[in-house]
């Protein structure tokens, strides 16, 4: 007896991923917040089309952009759910996991232009920082690259005098929280989906963002002075729900690591031309004014923002501050 149902066991596992394959394709469901016309939209259309092209149609990839399924906090805790199986959030909002050293990466000036950017995260400090997640059941595959933030508001924002008393939207990182308040603002989180109503209604001044994000969310429209200042950058963890993504058959997972590769390439091949354009497509459409530092200008916002870095030993930790700055020699 004790032979035969070790017999159909065995058959049965056997069968495992045909009747897997009966029952339809394995699916994944990426979720993210911003619009399909940007480096990360396009990544993740990207990793769609590769993956279900590498697994031969056994994993469907189900993209929900523009917080269509989720809004920032709330898809952190879908994916821990398992709700969803994907997500690409800015390193900026892993902080209500209790992960606060991503926000090291937020530091302002920190990266002097692309090129530092890219060649830091190929270093150690992204696996670093991926094996803190770990313990939340979340695995980190890649980062993907949205260039550079810029500022606006209803009036220019030349000097850091001009900011006084203005109230910014922030995305989540306390090391943004910390800057703004050092040039006389008032930070304030509040979800993306939010920021354009905010703006709109005036229960904000003013936000920081990437050109592509100002562009697709139209903030633009209602931000009448836009200072292209550069003065932190934006970037994304592709994660997924560790349990989901050690439990896919190890053939299914190598094709999916390879399509992640591939989209992540891409990503950050684009992400800078996708700025540009985006930043130029404002320019065109004539709502708001462009406002570039000059050397001065540049120098008394460092200045004023310097103290951040002292205060993020306190937030982040000297290890990741170390890592970061080895990365930067
Ligand atoms: C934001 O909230 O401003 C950004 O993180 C949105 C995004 O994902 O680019």
């Amino acid at each position: 007896m004790r032979k035969l149902l070790l017999a159909v066991a065995a058959a049965t596992f056997a069968l495992a991923p045909a009747i897997a394959q009966a029952q339809g394709p394995i699916v994944i469901k990426f979720s993210h917040v911003v619009a399909n016309d940007t480096p990360k939209g396009k990544g993740a259309l990207k990793f769609k089309e590769l993956a279900e092209k590498y697994t031969d149609g056994k994993v469907k990839i189900e993209v929900y952009p523009n917080s269509s399924l989720y809004k920032d906090k709330e898809e952190i805790e879908a994916l821990q759910l398992g709700s969803v199986q994907m997500l690409a959030p800015s390193t900026a909002k892993f902080a209500p996991l209790g992960i606060k050293e991503f926000e090291a990466l937020d530091l302002p000036w920190l990266f002097k232009d692309d090129e530092t950017y890219a060649n830091a995260m190929k270093g150690t400090v992204g696996k670093w920082l991926f094996q803190k997640l770990e313990a939340k059941g979340i695995t980190g595959l890649a980062y993907w690259d949205n260039g550079f933030h810029m500022v606006s508001s209803n009036r220019s924002l030349m000097k850091p005098e001009d900011f006084k008393g203005l109230k910014f939207r922030i995305s989540g990182s306390k090391i943004a929280d910390q800057y703004f308040r050092l040039m006389g603002s008032i930070p304030q989180i509040m979800a993306f989906s939010e920021v354009y109503q905010a703006l709109q209604t005036g229960v904000v001044d003013g936000c920081e963002n990437t050109a592509s994000n100002y562009w697709t969310q139209k903030f633009y429209e209602v931000q009448k002075d836009i200072t292209v200042s550069y003065h932190a950058h934006l970037q994304y963890a592709v994660i997924v729900n560790s349990k989901f993504w050690s439990g896919l058959p190890p053939d299914i997972r190598a094709q999916l690591e390879k399509a992640m590769n591939e989209a992540t390439d891409y990503t950050n091949s684009i992400a800078r031309q996708e700025n540009e354009d985006a930043l130029a497509e404002i320019k065109k459409a004539g709502k708001t004014t462009l406002h570039y530092l000059t050397d001065a200008d540049r120098k008394a916002w460092q200045e004023a923002m310097q103290p951040t870095y002292k205060w993020a030993k306190g937030r982040v930790g000297q290890e990741v501050l170390d890592l970061v700055a080895k990365e930067l020699d």
